[in-house]
């Protein structure tokens, strides 16, 4: 174990974290060994405990990241997963040799259910199992966790003599899976507490929760399993995993730093790091983060209602358990919509660099209104756009691209590709050009048209309605020079929703140039 964590008073709760692992089982997130480098370093300055680097013995991929990240890392505890067989456990322990602090987790399963239908194993050959595997382990290496797969759904005496033979074999931290996320906080806090009362040696280990979130319950659960004697929580970041995911690591973080009174612990982690790793793990993986996500989504921190942008204007514990700065991000996000007051909106522009005594805010509050009601939320190039014609005279301008006709090709055995025909400034202008798909092909026709060079930062479809005829609607963020546009376009063809998305994107995105460069030239 890592000299700092060990034998740290009770009052330390390790951060053990599966992203590379169980995050890395959530469908499309599988990331290549370079990017989970990047991850890992990005883990350790987060404060992690311990990596889950991987499963060496599952591939030869997952073998050479448990590896590489072992080389990579210098504080945290790098470990490997490996099942209770001596193969696994062989490819594991080679995996992490070369980490400063290695450590291997070996489980198996010990719910009746799991054990007849999956092991086929009686619970006595189960017994031996584990006995064997951390005990052959032990001779290997000084740092195992055991973990009892769909511990939750296990009885719970059987548990109590598995987690016993564990120890007595020399695991040092016994691991509580709620593999199935089936668990219910109450419950699962006193199968924690009744191992730890009940469990011969348990006080010699450290006890650890690791839930799944299939009914929304993986943090509530890891929270009732630390406030029961837990002191390490197996987490994700974003709380990607199998499934419905596993627990949040930037929410149960927060959580015991929120209520630090109530839960009376600390963990390790720069809290001010959570945003960036967020963001990393996200681009990283291409799975977006909800914008209603706690602690890291678009909306975590952002308040609509005027009463309450009013009461954070004065005071930002009227409504805000938390800073966004502790999390990392820098700014607190106003969106304004149209329940937003007056007094949020010239913070909003002072925020934006606007000189007050400029601006008549008569005028541009009642545009912003205006604005605000016929569009839901009202962003920041709305804002400079509306002030930049207000006290600039800035004439409305005809957005410079439009597109005028879209032809793409796409069959098993030919290069997608697209001819796109617009209007730039007026001038009709056509190409045709290939891509990994038809989108890609689509975008990339549009960029040579438009000669942008932005980077697509996201790109979502949904379907408005159900049935395959549904219109499409898609939102794409583009980013050029540090200025982040969103564009969006539906259609009944993806795209052509596609493509509107984008031309609307590179629009705005020449907008909000043009404002800048005016407000820059003559000053708010
Ligand atoms: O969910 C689970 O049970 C696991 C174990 C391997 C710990 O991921
Ligand atoms: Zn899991």
């Amino acid at each position: 174990m890592s000299e700092r964590t060990m034998d740290e008073s009770q009052s330390i709760v390790r951060i053990f974290d599966t992203t590379l692992r169980d995050g890395e089982q959530s469908p499309g997130a599988s990331m290549n060994v370079e990017e989970k480098i990047i991850i890992a370093r990005q883990l350790e300055k987060l404060g992690v405990d311990v990596i889950e680097a991987g499963f060496a013995a599952s591939s030869e991929g997952d073998f050479e990241s448990v590896e590489r990240v072992s080389k990579e890392v210098k504080r945290p505890m790098v470990v490997s997963l490996a099942r209770a067989q001596e193969g696994d456990i062989k490819k594991a322990l080679k995996a992490v040799e070369k980490a400063k602090h290695p450590g291997i987790h070996i489980f198996i399963a010990t719910s009746d259910i799991h054990m007849k239908h999956k092991l086929r194993m009686s619970r006595n050959e189960v017994l031996d199992a584990v006995i064997w595997a951390v005990g052959y382990a032990r001779k290997h290496i000084d740092y195992i966790e055991f973990s009892a797969e769909d511990a939750s759904r296990s009885e719970w005496e059987f548990l109590v003599q598995v987690f016993g033979e564990a120890i007595r074999a020399g695991a040092k931290t016994l691991n509580v899976p709620d593999t199935t996320g089936y668990a219910i906080p109450s419950e699962f806090g006193k199968l924690v507490q009744y191992l730890i009362e009940h469990t011969e040696g348990s006080r010699r280990v450290t006890w650890s929760a690791h839930c799944h979130n299939d009914l929304g319950l993986a943090v509530a659960n890891s929270l009732a399993a630390v406030a029961n004697g837990a002191r390490q929580v197996e987490c994700t970041i974003n709380g990607i995993g199998e499934r419905a995911g596993n627990t949040s690591l930037e929410e149960v973080v927060m959580a015991l730093k929120t209520r630090k009174a109530l839960f009376g612990v600390d963990t390790h982690v720069v809290t001010e790091q959570i945003y960036p790793t967020s963001r990393l793990v996200s681009q990283i993986t291409g799975i977006p983060i909800p914008i209603n996500k706690p602690i890291v989504g678009d909306n975590a921190f952002a308040h609509e209602a005027g009463i309450h942008q009013d009461g954070v204007l004065k005071q930002k514990l009227t409504y805000e358990i938390m800073t966004p700065e502790s999390v990392g991000i820098t700014g607190n996000r106003l969106v304004m919509g149209k329940h937003s007051g007056r007094h949020a909106f010239s913070e909003r522009l002072t925020e934006l660099g606007f000189n007050l005594n400029k601006v008549d805010m008569n005028r541009a509050f009642l545009r912003f209104k205006e604005l605000a009601d016929k569009k839901k939320e009202v962003y920041d190039e709305d804002i400079e756009a509306i002030v930049a014609e207000e006290i600039l005279r800035l004439p409305s301008r005809p957005d410079r691209y439009e597109l005028l006709y879209l032809n793409v090709n796409s069959s098993s055995s030919a290069i997608p590709s697209a001819t796109v025909k617009m209007r730039v400034d007026g001038q009709e202008c056509m190409e045709h050009g290939t891509g990994d798909g038809v989108v890609d092909a689509c975008y990339k026709v549009i960029a040579k048209i438009t000669d942008s060079h932005s980077k697509l930062v996201r790109y979502t479809v949904k379907a408005i309605t159900g049935g395959t005829d549904a219109q499409g609607e898609v939102s794409c963020l583009i980013e050029d020079g540090g200025v982040r546009v969103s564009g969006q376009g539906s259609h009944t063809d993806i795209i052509m929703a596609s493509a509107l998305a984008y031309i609307n994107a590179l629009n705005k995105m020449e907008y909000r140039k043009h404002c800048r460069e005016l407000v820059a030239k003559e000053g708010p």
